[in-house]
C-alpha cells in the first residue's frame, strides 16, 4: 500500500487529501499539522473550514485510508510520498519584506523530513512557492540526506475556495513538474498515476520544475488581472453612462476572451491573489525586469483604488460624512459559501468606514464575531501565521457589532453595503428593510446582486459597482 503524509491540514492540504483518500482507496493518506486545534477539528464532526461537500467526502475515508494526526514525524518517516501544503505567506520583516514569499514554514517542514526520513522519499510542493524554490529544498534534503534519495516535484494546486471540492473531482488540469532526469521521471510517473484514478490523463499536464511552479504563480496573476481590468473599467462605466454588466458580456463574448471572471466587484480577495502578485513582483525586481515588476503590480494598484473608491463613495454620497452614523454591513467572507476572512475587501471597506467614525453592524452567515475583531485589528500580512504566532489583539474595535441577522443588522441603520455575494443576501425583504432604516436609506451593492431599479421602487437610493448613477450619487460625486 502506498503512503501518503501530507504537512499542513489547511484549505488545501485537508481537501486535496480527503479528495485523493476518496478516489484512490488502495492508498493511505495522512494529514499532519502543528496546530492542535486544526488536527481536532479535522477528527471532528466540526471540520476547521467550511467547503460545500467536503463533509460528506471526509465521512466517507476518515478512520478508512484518510487520518488526521498532530504526530508529523512520525508520519512523515513513514510515507512514500510526501506532499507540503503549509502556509506561504509574504515576508513582514527584512529584506523583501511586503513583497516576498516568507519561506520560514516551508524550510522548517523540509529540515523536518529530512531528520525523520530512514526511506527514500517523493516530495511534492503543493503550496504555492516562488520559482527556483524546488533546487532550494533540493539543497536543504541531499545536505542532510544519510544517504536517502528525494525526488522533488511542483504539483501547484489551482482550486478555488467555496467550490474546492467540485474543482478537485473535475480539475481543468493537474499539473507535476519534475527533473528530466530517468528518476525524476519516475517520481513524475508515480504521482501522475495517483491523480489518473480520477482525472483524465490527457489533462494531467508534466512539465519541467520551474515551469510548474511558475505556471501557477502565472495563473493567479492572469486572473486577478482579468478582474482588475474588469474593475478599472467598471470606473469609467460610472463616468460615463455604460454599464459594466452589458460591457462585460459584450467583451466576454468574444471567444478568444471568455465570459469567466469578469464581475465587477469592490476588489478581490483571498489568501492568494495579492500575496502571489506581490511575490511574482519581487521575483521580476530580483531577475532585473522592473518594466514586467510594474506591469502587475498594477493589478494590485487598481485593486486597492476599486476598495477605496467604494468608501469614499459611501461617504460622500452622506453628506460627506458617516460620524455616528450606524452602517450595515452585510458580508465579510472574501466570496459566498466561505468562512474564510483572509484579504476580505470588507477588511479594508471597514477600516476605511471605521476612520470615517462609522458605526457598523457586520453580519455573515459563516463569520464569527471573534474573527471579524481579530481582522480589524492585525496587521497587514500578519494574518498568514498559524494562530498561536498571530499577536492577540486585547482591544475590540468599540464602533463594530456582530449579529446573527441581516434584518437586525439593518435596523435603524443609514446605510446598508453589500460586501459578499452571498444568495440569501438577494433573497432579503428589502421592504421590511428600508421601513426599519433612517431616511434616506442607501444600499451600497459591492457585489451587484440587488436589483436596483427594484430597490429605488421602494424608496432606497442605490449604487451599484459600475453602473449608471443614481442621480443623487451624481450630485454627490466622490473624490477618489
Ligand atoms: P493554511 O494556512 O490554511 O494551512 C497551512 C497549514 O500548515 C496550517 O494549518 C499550519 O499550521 C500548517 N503548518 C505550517 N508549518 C507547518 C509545519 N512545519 N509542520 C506542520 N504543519 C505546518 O494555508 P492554505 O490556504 O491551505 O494554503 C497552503 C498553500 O497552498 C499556500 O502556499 C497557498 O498559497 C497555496 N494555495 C492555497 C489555495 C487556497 O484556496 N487557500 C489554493 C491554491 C494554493
Ligand atoms: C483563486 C483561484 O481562482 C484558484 O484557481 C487558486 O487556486 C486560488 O486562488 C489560490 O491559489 O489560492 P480563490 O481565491 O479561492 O481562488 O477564489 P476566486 O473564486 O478566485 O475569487 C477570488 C476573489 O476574486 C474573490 O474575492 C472574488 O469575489 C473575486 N472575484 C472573482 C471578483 O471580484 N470577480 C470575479 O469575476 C471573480
Amino acid at each position: 500500500m502506498v503512503k501518503i503524509c501530507c504537512i499542513g491540514a489547511g484549505y488545501v492540504g485537508g481537501p486535496t487529501m480527503a479528495v485523493i483518500a476518496l478516489k484512490c482507496p488502495k492508498i493511505e493518506v495522512v494529514v499532519v499539522d502543528i496546530s492542535v486545534s486544526r488536527i481536532t477539528a479535522w477528527n471532528s464532526d466540526q471540520l476547521p473550514i467550511y467547503e460545500p461537500g467536503l463533509e460528506d467526502v471526509v465521512k466517507e475515508c476518515r478512520g478508512r485510508n484518510l487520518f488526521f494526526s498532530t504526530d508529523v514525524e512520525k508520519h512523515v518517516a513513514e510515507a512514500d510520498i510526501v506532499f507540503v501544503s503549509v502556509n506561504t505567506p509574504t515576508k513582514t520583516t527584512g529584506l523583501g519584506a511586503g513583497k516576498a514569499a516568507d519561506l520560514t514554514y516551508w524550510e522548517s517542514a523540509a529540515r523536518m523530513i529530512a531528520d525523520v526520513s530512514k526511506s527514500d522519499k517523493i516530495v511534492v510542493e503543493k503550496s504555492t512557492v516562488p520559482v527556483k524554490t524546488a533546487e532550494a529544498i533540493e539543497k536543504i534534503l541531499t545536505h542532510n540526506s544519510k544517504g536517502i534519495k528525494y525526488q522533488i516535484l511542483s504539483n501547484p494546486e489551482f482550486l478555488a475556495e467555496g467550490t474546492a471540492i467540485q474543482d478537485l473531482f473535475n480539475p481543468d488540469r493537474v499539473l507535476i513538474g519534475g527533473r528530466e532526469t530517468p528518476e525524476g521521471l519516475k517520481a513524475v510517473q508515480s504521482l501522475k498515476e495517483v491523480y489518473a484514478q480520477w482525472v483524465p490523463e490527457d489533462q494531467i499536464l508534466t512539465t519541467n520544475l520551474w515551469s510548474a511552479e511558475l505556471s501557477k504563480l502565472a495563473a493567479n496573476a492572469f486572473l486577478a488581472q482579468r478582474i482588475s481590468s474588469v474593475n478599472a473599467m467598471s470606473a469609467l462605466c460610472e463616468a460615463t453612462g455604460a454599464d459594466v454588466t452589458e460591457v462585460a458580456y459584450a467583451v466576454g463574448k468574444d471567444t478568444r476572451i471568455g465570459s469567466k471572471f469578469l464581475n465587477a466587484s469592490v476588489g478581490f480577495g483571498g489568501s492568494c491573489f495579492q500575496k502571489d502578485i506581490l511575490n511574482l513582483v519581487y521575483i521580476c525586481e530580483c531577475n532585473g525586469l522592473p518594466e514586467v515588476a510594474e506591469y502587475w503590480k498594477q493589478v494590485i494598484k487598481v485593486n486597492d483604488y476599486q476598495k477605496t473608491r467604494f468608501v469614499n463613495r459611501v461617504v460622500a454620497s452622506m453628506f460627506n460624512t458617516v460620524s455616528n452614523k450606524k452602517i450595515a454591513v452585510l458580508g465579510f467572507a472574501f466570496k459566498k459559501d466561505t468562512g474564510d476572512t483572509r484579504e476580505t475587501p470588507a477588511i479594508d471597506v471597514c477600516k476605511g468606514l471605521l476612520g470615517d467614525k462609522a458605526r457598523l453592524s457586520i453580519y455573515d452567515p459563516q463569520v464569527t464575531e471573534d474573527q471579524i475583531q481579530r481582522d480589524l485589528t492585525m496587521k497587514k500580512f500578519d494574518w498568514d501565521h498559524p494562530i498561536h504566532l498571530q499577536p492577540t489583539s486585547p482591544t475590540t474595535v468599540k464602533q463594530v457589532s456582530v449579529v446573527w441577522d441581516a434584518y437586525e443588522a439593518t435596523k435603524d441603520a443609514h446605510a446598508v453595503c453589500i460586501l459578499t455575494e452571498w444568495d440569501e443576501f438577494k433573497k432579503l425583504d428589502y421592504k421590511r428593510i428600508f421601513d426599519n432604516m433612517q431616511k434616506p436609506a442607501f444600499v451600497f451593492d459591492g457585489r451587484n446582486i440587488v436589483n436596483a431599479d427594484e430597490l429605488r421602487q421602494i424608496g432606497f437610493i442605490v449604487y451599484s459597482i459600475g453602473k449608471p448613477l443614481d442621480p443623487w450619487l451624481k450630485d454627490m460625486p466622490a473624490v477618489a
